[in-house]
């Protein structure tokens, strides 16, 4: 089947989703929820683009191609939204996340800075019962990659996503604690976190360092 990018036609197979097509193209858009090695989960809303003839911007990690589709990856209304979803985010951690994490990289690419507003804050929360691993809870923005990598890539399902709305979060072992899980300190959580709210213990302590 046949998609038009920005103007730019593509031939794809009926698997692949629309951000598989825009990638395949050169292209991008910001992610967070998504990790290409795990299955697509549909959860952040900030890879959002414009489909002509759709009632509104669709999830381009979970939406697979349609024959003829013409996608827009810099619809003005799919950018408004993905800005204001991210503001939001922002908006309710106690300080800016670290420049390198993803988070960071995604609010810089699309120009959002200190939000506008300021509602309620995550408490700062820390597990520090794992040999290895640090949960800054705080920091957490629910994107459930870690739950999928220990899942889908590890099998150790010492993870799960618990709670709603401003209150989602993330336990191990039934908030027994990491060391009390089915953890085998693989470290896969911490790897795709994107925004160091799981993080190996070392580079918690190299980054406090002055
Ligand atoms: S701990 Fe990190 S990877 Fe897990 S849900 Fe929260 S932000 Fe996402
Ligand atoms: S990256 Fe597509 S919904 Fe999160």
């Amino acid at each position: 089947m046949q998609v038009t990018i920005d103007g730019n036609s593509v031939e794809v197979s009926s698997e692949t989703t629309v951000l598989e097509a825009i990638r395949s193209l050169g292209g991008d858009v910001p992610t967070l929820c998504f990790d290409q090695r795990q299955a697509p989960f549909g959860a952040c809303r900030v890879c959002l683009v414009g489909v002509e003839g759709a009632p509104g911007p669709i999830p381009a990690c979970t939406t697979p191609c349609r024959d003829g589709m013409t996608i827009d990856t810099e619809d003005a209304t799919a950018r408004r939204v993905v800005k204001a979803v991210v503001e939001l985010v922002l908006s309710e951690l106690p300080d800016p996340p670290a420049e390198h994490t993803e988070l960071a990289v995604v609010a810089r690419g699309l120009g959002v800075g200190e939000p506008r507003w300021t509602g309620r804050r995550h408490e700062v929360r820390h597990d520090q019962r794992h040999p290895y691993l640090a949960f800054q809870h705080e920091l957490c923005i629910s994107c459930g990659r870690c739950v999928r990598a220990c899942d889908e890539v590890q099998g150790a399902f010492a993870l799960t996503a618990t709670g709603r709305g401003f209150d989602a979060n993330v336990a191990a072992g039934l908030d027994a604690g990491f060391r009390n899980s089915t953890c085998v300190s693989c470290g896969a959580c911490a790897d795709t976190c994107p925004t160091d709210a799981i993080i190996e213990i070392t580079l918690l302590q190299m980054s406090d360092v002055p």
